[in-house]
């Protein structure tokens, strides 16, 4: 049997097995941008997860383009040598057909923060807190330092570190490349009326405030080979009245796509913690289905899809080409072969594990009773 979940895409230049993505997720396990043991088993384990293709945490650009001390990088040959044997182990073990992307952007002023588990918020003195950068002098939020407004030389050193950096993954042999322009990150924050408050070439309209996303956007397509698919995560709305709107996605998801880019992925806010999001699960899905719709560019629903038929039903219907899963698939990492499973269609698992095939073990019902997918949905 097939499901619409379950069928190859062509990414560009990059064939997908399937349309199951797992999602960016910074590990703030780095060591100054250099990935370390945990991203080894964490990413051998999702090249396993049955996902068609594999995205990389948000990679910072530049050192000072790292949210915390925990983050990875590529502004080092140190960084890159760390991340191509991570990349090596983990095709070493991937199901057959597996693609890994990667996600490179920067901070801004959401970074110098506390890793999650510390607290999540701004470094404190001793902390070894930076200089934060934005394109406007106006906080993150109260507690949050103030950012240094970039001037030319700041703007033109971070689109050759987004060069840069995006010449690092091709070399590391990405077949994906993501640009975050979402989530209150650097790229987000030029394009916001929220944060963006300049008068010069680089604010104002809806165009001088796309126009630094748009100029790294078009350095980093010149850079990167037409073998590799190329894409952004971008925002459906900021939440409030004031910030951005589905609209403004649909204006950047088609100027992407006239300078060539392959995919977007639609996820929504990050820039304003005064917003109120009615969270729910596929929440952020009409606002792909909105830009599928009206640009034809290949789009990625993300946000709390965590139901193989919910996930299969968004592709079906046409709201989205991909969809990405994160929170889910850290609780399981063998989502792919469940949602398989659970849509009766038949995916390879490795040969070592082939045993706990449903067909060839009676536990596989015991250990995934359905209240167990129906606790995932409320979560
Ligand atoms: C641990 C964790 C780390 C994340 N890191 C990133 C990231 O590096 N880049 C990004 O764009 N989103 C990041 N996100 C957001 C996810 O990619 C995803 O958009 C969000 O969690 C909603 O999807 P979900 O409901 O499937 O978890 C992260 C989420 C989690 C839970």
């Amino acid at each position: 049997m097939t499901a619409a979940l379950f069928t190859p895409f062509d990414l560009g230049p990059v064939r997908l097995s399937n349309r199951i993505v797992i999602a960016p997720m910074c590990q703030y396990s780095a060591h100054d941008g250099c990935m370390g043991d945990w991203h080894l088993q964490h990413l051998m384990s999702l090249a396993m997860s049955g996902a068609g293709l594999v995205v990389v945490e948000a990679t910072a650009v530049e050192r000072l383009g790292r949210i915390t001390h925990g983050c990875v990088g590529l502004y080092s040959d140190d960084n890159e040598r760390a991340m191509a044997r991570t990349l090596l182990a983990a095709r070493g073990v991937a199901l057959p057909g597996t693609r890994f992307g990667i996600q490179i952007g920067h901070s801004g002023r959401k970074g110098s923060a506390q890793r999650p588990w510390e607290g999540g918020k701004a470094l404190r003195e001793g902390e070894d807190p930076w200089a934060t950068v934005a394109p406007s002098p106006l906080p993150y939020d109260d507690g949050w330092p103030l950012p240094n407004a970039l001037d030319e030389a700041g703007l033109a050193r971070i689109e050759r570190a987004f060069v840069e950096a995006a010449k690092r993954a091709v070399r590391i042999g990405f077949d994906a490349i993501e640009l975050h322009m979402a989530h209150g990150y650097l790229l987000h924050t030029f394009q916001s009326p929220l944060s963006n408050r300049r008068d010069d070439r680089w604010g104002g309209s809806r165009e001088g405030r796309l126009a630094f996303p748009l100029q790294v956007a078009e350095a980093v397509r010149r850079a990167v080979p037409d073998y590799v698919a190329l894409g952004a995560r971008i925002t459906g709305t900021d939440w409030t009245e004031d910030g951005l709107q589905p609209e403004d996605a649909v204006d950047l998801a088609g100027r992407l796509k006239e300078l060539g880019f392959d995919f977007v992925c639609v996820s929504t806010g990050g820039i304003a913690l005064k917003a109120r999001i009615p969270v729910s699960p596929g929440y952020q899905v009409p606002f792909a289905a909105k830009v599928r719709r009206a640009t034809g560019l290949a789009t990625r629903a993300v946000g709390l899809i965590v139901d193989p038929h919910q996930a299969n039903d968004i592709v079906a219907r046409g709201d989205a080409d991909l969809i990405a899963i994160a929170r889910a698939v850290l609780d399981d990492p063998r989502w792919g072969w469940h949602a398989a499973e659970a849509l009766g269609v038949d995916t390879p698992r490795p040969p070592q594990y082939a045993r706990v095939a449903p067909a060839l073990w009676p536990g596989a019902a015991l250990a995934r009773p359905p209240e167990r997918a129906a606790l995932r949905q409320r979560a």
